[in-house]
């Protein structure tokens, strides 16, 4: 159990008005602990946000010693806020630390350090539909070192962010990219840790595919080139011929947490699932036979993002109709009204704030 010292800002801001973008705007506050090997984790404090100042040798400018999270808070139906899943966000925080030679921290003590913040900062909760306080915990190397070793100290942090649909088109079909040139991770390498360097190593690819029109890449496992992983900041799903098929976790993608939610509630609604080996030349099979009915993503800041378009080299597959397919529609309204307390969340999902 962590004590935390709370300092309060004497000059807190406006909140923003109108349309929210995604992660342009923060809150008052900031949760922050550091880390100093031989003492471990110590001083968790929350803090009228600001600029840090760090030593230009720190670690982490140098050798991307670091890990980063994503989750949301939500006003629920019946005034309280309310959390998903964070337990989830700990844990694979700690795989990430592990492959990252981060230190571990508490499970306990993670969740208690993002309710805590978003305590303070409950006002900053958006309530318009699509909305939410997105949180973003992370963890730095701050050791003043050029050698390429691990970092003797640390920072966690948690800002918050109230943001709105990840993407301009909201809960319209997105275009996505597969890319075939440049790979993203590799099995043995760091895919399904939550870190910077994999998604510094996913721009140049990003960039491609926004000068065609496409919004995001569709990544190819880095051997073959030849298996489909994941998109740029979601799982990816497809409903092949009745059946939902989603990559397997291989070690070289991330495994998300919504990604288990609708694994989760495609089974619960008694629809067949597989976890596998996903082609493209099966995609594109089942496209030119009318059996690829719906793409989609999954992801916290996407929740579940419908995908009409999918580019790989000169052939371009659409899928649906242009709206947004009825699987894709009842995953959104069954995660989101979870999330906010207008459905029975019989997982036990959702964690008060
Ligand atoms: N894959 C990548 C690369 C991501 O950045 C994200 C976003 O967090 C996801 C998948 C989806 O994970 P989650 O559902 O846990 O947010
Ligand atoms: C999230 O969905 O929380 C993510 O981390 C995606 C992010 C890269 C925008």
């Amino acid at each position: 159990m962590l004590d935390i010292k709370i300092t309060k800002t004497t000059a807190p801001r406006e909140k923003p008005q109108g349309k929210l973008g995604f992660g342009k705007v923060f809150t008052d506050h900031m949760f922050i602990m550091d880390y100093t090997a031989g003492r471990g984790w110590h001083d968790p404090r929350i803090v009228p946000y600001g600029d840090l100042t760090l030593s230009p040798a720190c670690m982490v400018f140098h050798y991307g010693q670091e890990m980063f999270e994503g989750l949301k808070a939500y006003k629920g139906v019946d005034g309280s806020s309310y959390l998903f899943r964070p337990d989830m966000n700990a844990k694979r925080t700690n795989a990430t630390n592990d492959r990252l030679c981060i230190p571990q921290v508490s499970e306990e003590d993670y969740v208690q350090a993002i309710r805590a913040l978003v305590q303070v900062e409950e006002d900053w909760i958006p309530t318009d539909p699509g909305t939410s306080l997105y949180i973003r915990p992370f963890i730095i190397a701050t050791e003043p070192y050029l050698g390429v070793d691990i970092s003797k100290n640390f920072l966690f942090m948690v800002i918050l962010s109230p943001s709105g649909a990840y993407y301009e088109s909201g809960l319209a079909p997105v275009s996505i990219w597969i890319e075939d040139d440049y790979v993203r991770a590799v099995k043995g390498g760091m895919g399904a840790a939550k870190t910077g360097g994999n998604y510094a190593a996913s721009l140049a690819a990003q960039v491609k595919a926004h000068d065609e029109g496409y919004a995001q890449v569709l990544w190819l496992d880095g051997v073959e080139r030849k298996y489909v992983e994941e998109v740029g900041a979601m799982n990816i799903f497809f409903k092949i011929d009745g059946t939902i098929v989603t990559p397997q976790l291989n070690g070289s993608i991330l495994p998300g947490i919504t990604r288990n939610s609708v694994l989760a509630l495609c089974q619960e609604w008694g629809l067949p699932t597989e976890e596998r080996l996903i082609s493209v030349d099966e995609l594109l099979e089942a496209q030119k036979s009318g059996k690829l009915e719906e793409v989609f993503g999954t992801g916290t800041a996407a929740v579940i993002s419908p995908v009409g378009k999918l580019r790989y080299k000169d052939d371009v597959m659409v899928i649906g109709s242009g709206e947004i397919g009825q699987l894709s529609q009842k995953l959104y309204d069954t995660v989101t009204g979870i999330q906010l307390g207008k459905l029975d969340d019989k997982f036990g999902w959702r964690v008060k704030v």
